[in-house]
């Protein structure tokens, strides 16, 4: 199973709830590899801590082999660093990505991430794809390699007002480039059940039959710690009402895909 967690708009909660998902995923068992495809790398600081700064394989390594093309290079696994917990794999971002972009997309490089991860799919059961809050070469590459689209949504009237041309973006990189692609569903996160305006357009949503997911995430200072601490919420915290609501939503999406 291979599931991109894609908005274009910056702060929704992507990192947060592809390493959350994804650390509960490993904690369950299964072989799960995390590939954080921003620049910013966010993700890769959640779950590898201070050891980023002296990682020596990463992803922009990998894309930068893409475009010096050699007879031996190095194996897709090479790539990838084992995290502090068990089962949970990263194949780490770098800032140098930025950069590689323009060479990148002028070569023609959409598809290596796709071939890349089909050469390793017998040793993951799950793989969780983080992307930059843009639509560009990196996420690109992320739905044209992934089966599944999560949507995080932070209740906000600007990400309400995006998502329509979001959803057809997705659907034009299916229709071109990828059948397998299923929008698995709107992840509603930081919601206040409290207030009025977030109940009201996570209602409108399901009103307009999009696929929105249960449970909606609360918003919790608890997520700050987790990031300073360099450990997801179900390490952190097992028991608290968001480490709950995780599982649930990873107990439910696994529970439709078997994965
Ligand atoms: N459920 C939550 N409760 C409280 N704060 C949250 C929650 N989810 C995310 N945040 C906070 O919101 C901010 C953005 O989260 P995150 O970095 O996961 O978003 P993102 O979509 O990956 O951002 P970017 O587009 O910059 O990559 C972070 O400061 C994070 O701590
Ligand atoms: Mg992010």
């Amino acid at each position: 199973m291979r599931r991109v967690v894609f908005n274009q708009k910056g702060g929704v909660g992507k990192s947060t709830i592809t390493c959350n998902l994804a650390a509960i995923s490993a904690y369950q068992g299964k072989r799960t590899l995390v590939i954080d495809l921003d620049p910013q790398g966010n993700s890769t600081r959640y779950l590898l801590g201070n050891a980023v700064d002296t990682l020596d394989n990463t992803l922009a390594g990998f894309f930068d082999q893409t475009l010096n093309f050699k007879l031996n290079p190095k194996a897709t696994e090479d790539f990838i660093v084992q995290s502090p917990f068990d089962k949970l794999h990263v194949m780490p971002s770098h800032p140098l990505l930025e950069e590689l972009q323009t060479k990148l997309e002028s070569r023609y490089k959409i598809y290596k991430l796709r071939d890349a991860l089909d050469e390793i799919s017998a040793d993951y059961d799950c793989v969780f794809i983080d992307t930059p809050p843009a639509l560009n070469f990196y996420t690109r590459s992320a739905l044209i390699a992934a089966n599944a689209c999560l949507i995080p949504f932070d209740c906000d009237d600007f990400s309400r007002r995006a998502l329509y041309s979001l959803l057809e973006n997705v659907e034009e990189i299916k229709t071109d480039h990828n059948r397998d692609l299923q929008v698995e569903g709107i992840v509603v996160n930081q919601y206040q059940p409290r207030a009025s305006l977030p109940q009201k357009m996570v209602q409108e949503l399901i009103g307009e039959g999009l696929p929105v997911l249960q449970p909606y995430l609360s918003s919790s200072v608890k997520i700050r710690e987790s990031h300073e601490q360099s450990k997801p919420m179900i390490h952190l915290d097992p028991k608290h009402k968001l480490s709950q609501e995780f599982v649930a939503l990873h107990d439910s999406l696994a529970r439709r895909y078997g994965v």
